[in-house]
């Protein structure tokens, strides 16, 4: 029989080398040796959290932290195991902590300020942030943190940080440079900026293969002028995200050139909106290959007949064979592209809300995003405006067992349905609530859009964020460039500070409901 020093390094190269049966073995001898071999116990505990079996390894940290309860390490994998069976709470003792652990080295601090960040505790994700600064500058966390800073209402930070690294030309890069400066006129509530959009959302054309009954695209066809075209190519260079739809972009011929002119820019993700029937095999060769690409599909319903019935015109069977397609191409490249299945709630597809979760993870989808229909006018498809109650009170029943379904499947979900007002409290989504309860001095601004984004919708109406209800001018008479300081712009800008929202902004994104990271964070 091997030595346990022996059975440890052969235990640790099966793991390594993704062996784990093995591994587990090796350690097995070792802790019947040796049963208090804190080493072997961590080791153990590894294997089986990387082989997925996080109730053994819970097990296993458990007894490593019997032996020493300074093993931050253990901690670490510990509330990661927690976490991965849904045990929320514990894991979050957990890494607390790791966190004040006095030893705990950078990738440590990385690993916990991402999921401080992802749980939505921020204060103690800034002060992860705040101890990898002084393992040196990193823009990518630097930003992070600012970010973090104006969303927690720290202004004053803003304020004291950014003005000397603009100075002293510390980050010389325009893109950085821009976001330092955006940052501190968020920080600063300014009205004019002089910093760029971060964020636009560009609608090519209102051109479909379609014609879905809710979408409010109308009968005359138009395009982006070529003049908002090159304003938006000389915006590349600024951009964090930058969302594509249409009508259908692939039916939008120079959005293959568009697209192409972005490949150098390194910091820009892309989002694309489509019905994705029209995806073909070199389109999906082409996306799968590039870096930060999300592509967001409607699929309003899982059911042939009704697919049919919304998408108009549409064939259920080439969005499978599409889905088949894409998830191919992401395959053969090792894709990092995010897959979002989205779908706009209605009468007829209220019913399909768990079988929207399994089709996602049937397809490989990495996000479920659900959202309101929205109607101009009486229609008789919107339970919300038309207050169905007996729809919406199986949707909030429902709602549950589709977070739960969601998070067995690892899909995040968006989850945008309003719920109903006081009268029929019968329904809660937390966060809202939480929001809703909160002091109005707390919560100002609620979002700050108007300071990172141009948003087009499928009429060429131009607004800070396509939820917001007044537009500040369209694409037939406007540019980008016209409405990023315009009069409007700066109304919102002026009013969202002091809370003041006369019928401009969407009640859901006062209430809560769409969440305050979407509306202040680039990425959700
Ligand atoms: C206008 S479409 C353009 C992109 C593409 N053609 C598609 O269908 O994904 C953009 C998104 O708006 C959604 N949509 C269309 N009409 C809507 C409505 N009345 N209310 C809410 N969302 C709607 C679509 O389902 C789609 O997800
Ligand atoms: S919702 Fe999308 S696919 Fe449907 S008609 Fe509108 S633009 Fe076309």
């Amino acid at each position: 029989m091997e030595t346990p020093k022996k059975s440890y390094e052969i235990g640790k190269v099966h793991t390594e080398q993704k062996r784990y049966d093995l591994a587990i073995a090796e350690f097995k001898k070792i802790i019947e040796a040796e049963g208090n071999n804190e080493q072997a116990h961590f080791e153990l505990g590894r294997a089986y959290y990387l082989q997925k079996e996080f109730a053994l390894a819970i097990k296993a940290f458990q007894k490593v932290l019997n032996l020493n309860s300074g093993n931050h390490h253990a901690h670490l994998l510990l509330a990661k195991s927690y976490q991965n069976i849904g045990a929320h709470d514990l894991a979050r003792d957990e890494f607390k902590k790791v966190s004040e652990y006095p030893a705990a080295d950078y990738d440590t601090h990385v690993e916990l300020s991402e999921l401080f960040k992802s749980a939505k505790m921020y204060d103690l994700a800034i002060k992860e942030y705040e101890k990898l600064l002084t393992y040196g500058s990193d823009h990518n966390r630097f930003a992070d943190l600012l970010q973090l800073y104006n969303f927690n209402g720290d202004y004053t930070k803003v304020k004291n940080l950014v003005p000397d690294l603009l100075e002293n030309n510390c980050y010389a890069d325009i893109f950085w440079k821009n976001m330092l400066l955006n940052e501190l006129e968020i920080a600063e509530k300014r009205v004019f900026l002089q910093s760029k959009p971060r964020i636009l959302l560009v609608t090519l054309s209102n051109r479909c293969n379609l014609n879905c009954p809710m979408c409010g695209k109308g009968n005359s066809v138009w395009e982006i002028s070529q003049h908002t075209i090159e304003q938006i190519i000389s915006l590349f260079p600024y951009l964090e995200l930058l969302t594509w739809q249409g009508g259908e972009v692939f039916l939008v011929e120079r959005f293959k050139d568009l697209f192409e002119k972005t490949f150098s820019f390194t910091y820009l993700k892309q989002i694309i909106i489509t019905n994705a029937l029209l995806i073909t095999e070199e389109w999906a060769d082409r996306l799968a290959s590039r870096h930060n690409i999300g592509l967001t599909i409607s699929i309003d319903s899982v059911d042939k007949k009704i697919y049919e019935q919304i998408r108009r015109g549409g064939s259920f069977d080439n969005l499978v064979k599409n889905l088949k397609m894409l998830n191919k191409a992401r395959n053969k490249h090792s894709s990092n592209m995010t897959l979002s299945l989205r779908a706009t709630i209605m009468k007829s597809n209220f019913d399909q809300l768990e079988k929207f979760i399994e089709f996602a993870r049937d397809y490989q989808f990495d996000v479920v995003q659900l959202a309101p229909l929205s109607s101009d006018g009486y229609d008789p498809q919107n339970i919300f405006v038309n207050k169905d109650i007996e729809i919406l009170r199986s949707i909030s029943q429902a709602t549950p067992k589709i977070r739960e379904l969601a998070k067995k499947y690892k899909i995040k979900l968006l989850d945008w349905i309003p719920v109903l007002d006081g009268s029929n409290s019968y329904t809660e989504k937390s966060e809202a609530v939480f929001i809703e309860n909160k002091p109005v001095e707390s919560k100002k601004p609620v979002c700050f859009r108007p300071w990172k984004q141009i948003a087009m919708n499928v009429k060429g109406d131009i607004f800070p964020e396509c939820l917001c209800s007044e537009s500040i001018g369209d694409a037939f008479h406007n540019t980008f460039e016209d409405v990023w300081n315009n009069e409007k712009m700066q109304i919102y800008r002026k009013k969202l500070p002091e809370y003041e929202f006369t019928d401009w902004c969407n009640s859901d994104c006062i209430s809560g409901i769409i969440p305050p990271e979407h509306l202040k964070f680039t990425f959700v």
